[in-house]
């Protein structure tokens, strides 16, 4: 690397938090006037269309994004052929992702060919990345907009340079200690809305890349989360979705509603919100006060994903997840008392270096034990900077699969068994969209079950008793009562 080659990544610069909303919002007046200009040249709105890869807060990040975007000038769009500027916004939690992108990458600079005019951008964890920038930067010159997690709002003042200045404009940040608030949002539904509760992520388990590139934990404000999830209820909001990489390490300040249980009532408070979730619980923090919360507020819904990673705790230990079998296991039977009914979700690595037969022997004795209604199952996969990256004894790709495909089959097994234990039940089913199959819809339950049954399109956004008559595995065929 050359000496005087200016760093990739800077910096936060000292701009107080408090102006950044009002400054971004000039920023957007100022875009929104030469996109209006250049669709009167083109005789035709520009259209922006936004590519979602990760989890549920990247989802939420996207609908900022496309808020900020619609503010801006343009009409949202699914299709990219169709569209004036892509933004993908990516996940790098497994290496799968990074690939799927640059997959698409390479389409949508196919695109710009036809359409020179095409804006091409790029934000999310993997451009928090140094050599994946760098490798885009040199290989994908069709990319004209860069930025990171960390600076997202700033999407309207990166996207006027981008106009103005008419090259690639890259702008990465070290790291953030601002949650800006009060910019526009486009939600994906009309009837349910995830809302942050906290950014970024202090655990550092060793096979993770989330706290490098989401950086510190940080808690949002209780106040501005119940202003927020009351503007959605007034809006016509009925399920909110919590979100944080650990949501249980919730801290807001001394007041009741500065603990993650104390938050969790408040939103129950709220009138309209029927239905609350929350994502992701991390076992070492998942505490007796949230069970009786969770227990005694029936809005709250009867779905818990724990994810537990490993049943070894010789390999938990060495994932730095600070929890045992033992207690994991203790919990569960604790969630269970206090809710009987509740439903059980988790996310498993198979292959973790250095996992053994009876490591994983472990794990499958905990699948059967535990009775999840479904787990997300993973094999471990290399991430550069991480802890785990360099440890011995790294499993064979081959013994990789051949565990992964034994946990499948009894993850699929054990899933089935346990969620068709509510045949027969009548349960609150909140509508979510038409089915593929005419005269069909399809919602969920509080567990999270999916049901499929007769009725047509204004029951969208509603929650109606449905007669669980026949379990399918993971799904459920009903009828309205
Ligand atoms: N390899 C495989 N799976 C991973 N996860 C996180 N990092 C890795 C990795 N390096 C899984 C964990 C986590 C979920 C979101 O992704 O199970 O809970
Ligand atoms: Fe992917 Fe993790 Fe980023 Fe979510 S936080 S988008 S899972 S890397």
């Amino acid at each position: 690397m050359s000496r005087n080659r200016k760093p990739l990544f800077t910096d936060q610069p000292a701009r107080p938090a408090l102006e950044e909303a009002e400054l971004q919002k000039t920023h957007m007046r100022r875009v929104r006037q030469k996109t209006e200009q250049i669709a009167n040249e083109k005789g035709r709105p520009l259209k922006g269309c936004v590519v979602t890869f990760g989890c549920q807060m990247n989802a939420r990040d996207s609908e900022k994004l496309r808020g900020v975007l619609e503010e801006c000038g343009f009409e949202q769009t699914d299709d990219e052929k169709e569209a004036d500027l892509i933004l993908f916004n990516t996940c790098t939690i497994r290496e799968h992702a990074d690939q799927h992108l640059y997959g698409r990458l390479g389409e949508a600079a196919g695109l710009k060919k036809k359409n020179p005019d095409l804006i091409i951008g790029l934000c999310g964890c993997m451009m928090q990345e140094e050599q994946i920038v760098r490798k885009i930067r040199s290989s994908y010159p069709a990319v004209s907009l860069i930025f990171g997690t960390h600076n997202l709002f700033t999407l309207p003042m990166l996207l006027d340079r981008v106009l103005e200045e008419k090259r690639r404009v890259i702008e990465l940040w070290n790291g953030t200690d601002m949650i800006v608030e009060d910019l526009p949002s486009k939600r994906k539904y009309p009837f349910k809305a995830g809302v942050n509760i906290t950014f970024g992520c202090n655990n550092f388990c060793s096979y993770c890349i989330v706290p490098y590139v989401r950086g510190r934990e940080r808690s949002r404000d209780p106040e501005e989360i119940l202003k927020e999830v009351r503007s959605l209820a007034a809006d016509g909001v009925k399920e909110i979705m919590l979100l944080g990489q650990n949501v249980n390490s919730y801290r807001g300040g001394e007041g009741p509603e500065g603990s993650f249980p104390g938050l969790l009532e408040a939103v129950c408070r709220v009138d309209g919100i029927e239905r609350i979730r929350f994502m992701t619980s991390h076992p070492k923090d998942l505490s007796d006060e949230l069970i009786e919360v969770i227990a005694r507020n029936e809005k709250i819904c009867r779905h818990i994903h724990l994810p537990v990673q490993s049943g070894s705790s010789r390999i938990l230990e060495k994932m730095n997840r600070r929890y045992t079998r033992e207690h994991y296991l203790d919990l569960v039977a604790k969630i269970r008392r206090a809710i009987p009914d509740v439903s059980l979700t988790t996310d498993l690595i198979v292959a973790f270096p250095g996992e053994t037969e009876e490591d994983f022997q472990d794990t499958l004795t905990l699948v059967d034990e535990v009775g999840f209604d479904s787990v997300f199952t993973f094999i471990y996969s290399v991430r550069n900077g991480t802890p785990a990256a360099t440890m011995p004894d790294q499993i064979p790709e081959d013994v990789a699969h051949e565990r992964f495909d034994r946990l499948l089959t009894l993850v699929q097994k054990r899933g089935q068994e346990m969620s068709s234990r509510f045949e027969g039940q009548t349960l609150p089913v909140l509508v979510e969209e038409k089915n593929r199959t005419p005269g069909m819809v399809t919602g969920r339950t509080s567990h999270n079950l999916t049901v499929h049954f007769e009725g047509d399109e204004s029951l969208i956004g509603k929650i109606v008793p449905v007669y669980l008559a026949e379990s399918r595995g993971f799904y459920y065929f009903g009828k309205m009562r």
